[in-house]
């Protein structure tokens, strides 16, 4: 009795209580706290044996539902300021339920037309959303993670290429180390890419010129010349996360050019600045770059997971990930089977949520959103600026806002330890999300605005809370 195929009549009743059941989710999500409290127990009874007998679809998506309502983290909410996180749009999210009811597998042309040409079609407006050259080639990934792998990947086997080595079939073994070099704020995610690839950590020269970590140049451009023309790999951060600052990418680009190493740009939200004439001098000279690697679940508001990379010369994705099997049909440019451009082979087509808010927004109304993301930010600092006992510690250039609490009275050495515990309160508190950093040696804040829904109350409240948590944590 528990074959799905026999119980299929269940599929309307199934789906009508998601519908449901996701509207009340979402109807409250604005005014939610982010966590409710005793969350974390009741996470953590959750368990049981495998069901023997299952109860059947209306039933267990109604459980679902509950514990959803009961527990989970409104990450999609306008008050999660913690990481980079954004919501899903309402033509995002529509289109992901019908990416499932679909389900299309993206990895080859003849598995889904559909999926392989709307990410064909995605990747050019994503290209065009963000001012990149037309010969970038790019493909779709699960987040930025990926996305800065797929690319590290693509400038490894250049690299080994410039060294006489075809590394997808002879490996790295016996070749001299690619040197990498970026700043302090490379990203974790690209050190673990590089990492996975073969290079190794220990092959990353962090050149940082000041405590918050920003490109040293004249440093970067003393190990490339002593390179003497020997491939290496530079990676250029547009939006660290501490501050939300940018390396200086044309500079970086003058340098990589002048030497002939590879430019890598990790611009997982910091690309959006492209998008408005606001903020995009900031990311001046991604254009240049041989690579650019960035996220949808972040400023796109896309659900996860979500993201891409781009590749100055896109017949390299396939060089690097090309899959080749008797059985599997031959990918050509019109037809591209997305799987041998990319790592994963069998794929979710998250080019249907791209191209429905894409075209559900515009170029326009990304710029209004990331404009409206830019004037809170600013907000939020002035906010901070105004309050006697926080104090910003960086500049606002973009959308992430790093400050800590500073008791009047309070000496320079108990402050860590103060605004640590301030941030567990805050996480402990639920109604408003923001992680902590260590930024020039300080413990700090650095809520990051991404989120489609967040409003000036939103930000307001963070304020508002902490200074409420932070009087009873003093008192
Ligand atoms: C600059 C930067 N690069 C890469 C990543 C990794 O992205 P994801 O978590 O989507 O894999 C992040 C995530 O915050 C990021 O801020």
């Amino acid at each position: 009795m528990g074959d799905p195929g026999e119980r299929r009549a269940e599929l309307d009743r199934a789906l009508e209580v998601a519908a449901a059941e996701a509207r009340s989710f979402l109807a409250g999500l604005d005014e939610d706290p982010v966590e409710l409290p005793g969350t974390e127990d009741e996470v953590l009874s959750i368990g049981g044996e495998l069901p023997e007998e299952g109860e059947g679809a209306p039933a267990a998506i109604a459980e679902l539902a509950r514990l959803g309502h009961a527990t989970a983290t409104r990450s999609a909410g306008p008050r999660f300021f913690h990481f980079v996180i954004g919501g899903a749009t309402p033509g995002a999210l529509a289109a992901d339920w019908l990416t499932s009811s679909f389900d299309q597998n993206a990895g080859a042309w003849v598995g889904s037309p559909l999926a392989s040409r709307l990410e064909t079609v995605c990747l050019e407006w994503l290209r065009d959303l963000f001012q990149l050259p037309r010969e970038f080639g790019g493909v779709l990934v699960t987040g930025g993670t990926m996305a800065n792998f797929t690319c590290l990947a693509v400038a490894r086997d250049w690299c080994a290429e410039r060294l006489g080595a075809r590394s997808r079939e002879a490996g790295l073994a016996g070749l001299r180390q690619i040197p990498v070099f970026s700043s302090g704020y490379i990203h974790a995610s690209a050190m673990k890419s590089l990492a996975l690839l073969g290079i190794g950590t220990n092959n990353v020269h962090k050149l940082a010129r000041d405590p918050a970590g920003r490109m040293d140049l004249g440093a970067l451009e003393r190990r490339l010349a002593a390179l003497q023309g020997a491939p290496a790999i530079v990676v250029a951060n547009a939006g660290e996360v501490n501050a939300g600052d940018f390396d200086p990418i044309d500079e970086m680009a003058d340098l990589a050019t002048e030497h002939g190493a590879w430019l890598h740009v990790d611009g997982a939200f910091g690309l959006f600045a492209r998008i408005s004439p606001k903020a995009s001098h900031l990311a001046a000279g991604v254009e240049r770059a041989r690579s650019v690697s960035s996220d949808g679940h972040k400023w796109l508001n896309v659900p996860h997971d979500c993201g891409f990379g781009f590749v100055r010369d896109g017949g390299r994705l396939a060089a690097t990930f090309s899959e080749e099997a008797a059985y599997l049909p031959a990918t050509d440019e019109s037809r591209p089977s997305w799987g041998s451009m990319g790592p994963e082979g069998s794929r979710r087509a998250r080019a249907l949520t791209i191209w429905a808010t894409l075209h559900a927004y515009g170029r326009s109304g990304y710029r209004a959103m990331v404009e409206r993301h830019l004037e809170l930010a600013q907000r939020l600092a002035t906010r901070v600026d105004e309050e006697p006992e926080l104090e910003r510690l960086a500049e606002v250039p973009l959308n992430i806002v790093c400050f800590r609490w500073r008791p009047l009275g309070e000496s320079h050495h108990g402050l860590d330890d103060l605004n640590r515990r301030l941030g567990e309160a805050l996480i402990r508190d639920g109604r408003v999300f923001a992680g902590t950093t260590v930024f020039e040696g300080k413990v700090a804040f650095r809520p990051a605005i991404v989120n489609w829904r967040t409003r000036p109350e939103d930000v307001d409240a963070l304020v508002d809370v902490l200074l409420e948590l932070a009087g009873r944590l003093r008192g």
